[in-house]
């Protein structure tokens, strides 16, 4: 029998892989990895199959899965505590006081995977440049974002945010899975993602630097 949403926040609680706003998290994230490897964030992770699956592919990095829904996170922690993923730690926490859990220069690379498009707030948005100010208080100057999403509102709204603050963008996709070749790291499916695909919508994929070449 599948185990309900309590079952599911108890057991995520009891996991050693897993930390939440009460952990003593700010400057400590290479002391908690064991190592000085970098660091990489996913943002409103959700079940966090970008953060597994980034795991294995690169285990010279360290990975944290950000959300507020233990329920959601207790899918990703139990599957990398399963297959010995120790460069995996899951993090449960409004991302609006993510300054209250990282160092400044703690985070390496950011990814952002198919957020709630909030077509009310623009404020709440996770690319909206109330959340990218929280980003840069903790991120290395060479910080990079990436952004999947199937939102065309979340898409064109981040794609505003870059030009006004005159971000470089790496990358941009507006149709991964037309790609002649889809790169690796884009193979990887979220759960969402798989739901927006089975019901036909385009993925886009946006990597863009998260401070201004004239910093
Ligand atoms: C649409 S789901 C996507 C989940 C996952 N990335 C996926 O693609 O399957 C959005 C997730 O963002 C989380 N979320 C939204 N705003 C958040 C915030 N301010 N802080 C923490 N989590 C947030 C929600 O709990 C939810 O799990």
């Amino acid at each position: 029998m599948s185990k309900n949403k309590t079952e599911k926040f108890r057991e995520f609680e009891s996991f050693t892989n897993t930390l939440d706003f009460n952990s003593d998290t700010k400057g400590k994230w290479h002391e908690i990895f064991g190592n000085t490897n970098p660091v990489v964030l996913e943002l409103a992770c959700g079940k966090g199959d970008y953060t597994v699956g980034l795991a294995k592919m690169f285990p010279e990095k360290n990975f944290i899965g950000i959300d507020i829904k233990g329920n959601r996170l207790w899918k990703g922690a139990g599957t990398a505590l399963k297959e010995d993923l120790r460069n995996v730690r899951f993090l449960r926490i409004q991302i609006d006081f993510i300054e209250k859990h990282f160092e400044k220069d703690e985070v390496s690379e950011i990814w952002i995977t198919f957020p709630d498009p909030q077509p009310q707030k623009l404020r709440k948005r996770l690319t909206s440049q109330v959340f990218l100010n929280r980003y840069r208080n903790i991120a290395k100057p060479n910080c990079v974002i990436n952004l999947k999403t199937d939102s065309d509102l979340f898409y064109e709204s981040t794609l505003e945010t870059i030009a006004e603050e005159s971000l470089e963008i790496l990358e941009n996709i507006t149709n991964v899975y037309q790609l002649q070749v889809v790169p690796e790291i884009l193979e990887i499916q979220t759960y969402y993602e798989k739901m927006w695909l089975g019901m036909g919508r385009t993925i886009k994929f946006l990597k863009f630097k998260l401070f201004s070449n004239s910093r």
